[in-house]
């Protein structure tokens, strides 16, 4: 496999540094921290780190609001301390992706600073400003995914600047060639210091509508959410206006030829859009992104059906670029409570490493999810997302997913010295790092054998995806390149389940570490409870 194409495949560990590891004593992780665990990440068998915003910011939205793009905020410690990070890593075999938020800033970052003082200064067209209508309310209809209105009144200007996410992080006007020479020079300053890789945030948010169009309304039954919940008004329109404009894809072909000239560096953009899958197509190719993901997978939606539908809508629309799956990041409520129900967590949390790690594409873990975290629950007061506390009660933001590791069962699980910024829950320290390390049957040892063991099977890796017309709750497809033909094959829920196959010629299960494993008897499928089967087809 040529080496500048590791990333096809791959499996890219998340790192939310706030949570990782703390070693300052302020309650909040960093990137020293990251570098005292880098040794641990690389046991786990994956092939790349992608760190979550570690840049200057007021942390209005943790990090995703950048105020310097090239500094590192003091909170996570130094541009030298990054250094370390990279060439430790490097020196470990890891490959490393860096968050880049391109469609925002910070309110606070000097472009804004200086585009919102004045109609006339030279950054004055950098943001999207616009003037209020007649009556004095905002240009058009258009919401901010948050809560509320998506523009925000600028008494200097006597004009209102649009922001898709918080008030505090003003959408850039990417229709300013000066905008996007700008951000591409930022995200060179990164290549030049050796990344190897980018998550490019909400990247198909960069552009707007320029006639400023209201978007239209959407009927209550197609309210369902992508990382949104269906009474977020956000969800009760099309978003058709206020992003996944026909310009950002000449964007994404100038950042491409930026990143070509970086052999080996690679792209994942995040896209959420009124069609992610078919956006995806769109924006991921060998002239555009290396890779996509969607929120897809990150849904309630677990039945075997819908990932079927989800995996195979994709194939369809992008038969040769390269998708991504992520069932678990920093936004969504995590996996192991999303899809299970409370019981035989620890086996539901093998089972979903290896069906996340099995579909056709790279593969984005979270951190925790190697040891089976759980949803957090966290009270109102101790609530920090500003989404949750906007949406309270009925949606609780994404604290409970981003609370810290648990290395040990010690005090904040040692995560922290000191009371860490959410907190550490007797659940988590009870499957600790060093609880799971000691244990040969748990998830973190299953993750890391079945990670391990997938690096041998090229079909895994590499291979093609076709799905067989098997009945619920059984996912079952075959997987194929040139060197090796297998059948996948899991028991989606907390029954044993059968089910003949209809072509059953040559299967012959392989033992594939990690996982529960289930049989195939005189041609049928015999799945215990979560069970997988991995067979030669
Ligand atoms: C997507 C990120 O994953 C999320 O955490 C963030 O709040 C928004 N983009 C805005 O940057």
């Amino acid at each position: 496999m040529d080496n500048n194409r590791w990333w096809r495949g791959a499996v890219i560990y998340q790192i939310y540094p706030r949570s990782f590891l703390d070693t300052d004593g302020d309650g909040v992780g960093d990137l020293p921290g990251i570098l005292d665990r880098l040794d641990y990440v690389a046991s786990l068998g994956v092939d790349a780190i992608w760190i979550s915003p570690f840049f200057k910011s007021p942390m209005a939205d943790f990090g995703y609001d950048i105020a310097d793009y090239r500094a590192v905020d003091p909170l996570f410690g130094t541009l030298e301390d990054f250094d370390r990070v990279l060439a430790k890593a490097h020196g470990l075999g890891l490959r490393v992706m860096i968050d880049q938020v391109l469609s925002h800033t910070s309110i606070e970052h000097d472009w804004f600073t200086e585009s919102r003082a004045s109609r006339d200064n030279p950054k004055h067209d950098w943001y999207v400003w616009a003037d209020a209508q007649p009556d004095g309310t905002p240009p058009n209809n258009w919401l901010s995914i948050f809560g509320g209105v998506a523009w925000r009144w600028e008494p200097r200007r006597g004009q209102y600047f649009l922001h898709n996410f918080l008030a505090s992080q003003p959408d850039l006007n990417f229709h300013n060639p000066a905008v996007q020479a700008a951000t591409l020079d930022n995200v060179k300053f990164w290549l030049d210091r050796g990344v190897d890789g980018l998550r490019l945030d909400a990247i198909n948010s960069c552009f707007h509508d320029t006639k400023l169009r209201d978007n239209p309304p959407k009927p209550v039954e197609l309210r369902f959410g992508r990382g949104f919940s269906a009474d977020n008004p956000y969800a009760f329109q099309y978003h058709w206006y206020n992003n996944t404009q026909p310009e950002n894809l000449r964007f994404l072909e100038d950042l491409r030829a930026l990143l070509d000239r970086y052999p080996g560096a690679t792209s994942l953009g995040e896209i959420s859009s009124e069609d992610s899958l078919a956006t995806m197509a769109e924006y991921v190719g060998e002239q555009r992104l290396h890779m996509g993901y969607s929120f897809e997978l990150l849904t309630d939606d677990r039945s075997a059906a819908y990932i079927r539908t989800t995996v195979e809508t994709l194939e369809a629309k992008m038969p040769h670029g390269w998708p991504c799956w992520a069932i678990s990041n920093h936004d969504v409520v995590r996996a192991v409570s999303r899809w299970g129900n409370g019981t035989d967590d620890a086996v539901l949390a093998k089972q979903l490493v290896a069906l996340v790690s099995s579909l056709r594409g790279s593969v984005c873990l979270y951190q925790g999810e190697e040891l089976g975290l759980t949803e957090a629950e966290i009270g109102f007061d101790d609530l920090q997302d500003p989404y949750g506390i906007a949406f309270w009660p009925n949606f609780k933001g994404r604290d409970g997913c981003r609370t810290p590791m648990p290395w040990t069962d010690g005090p904040n699980g040692g995560f922290s010295d000191e009371k860490p910024w959410l907190p550490v829950s007797d659940a988590h320290r009870a499957i600790s790092v060093k609880a799971q390390d000691a244990d040969a049957d748990s998830v973190l040892n299953g993750a890391r054998a079945f990670l391990k063991w997938r690096k041998q099977q090229p079909a895994l890796l590499h291979g093609s995806i076709a799905f067989l017309d098997a009945p619920e709750p059984i996912l079952c497809f075959v997987r194929r390149d040139a060197a090796q033909s297998m059948l996948v094959a899991f028991n989606l829920s907390d029954a044993q389940v059968e089910w003949t196959l209809p072509e059953h010629g040559a299967a012959s299960p392989i033992e594939a570490p990690g996982t529960t494993a289930g049989a195939i008897r005189d041609g049928r499928l015999v799945l215990p409870a979560r069970g997988v089967v991995f067979a030669t087809f």
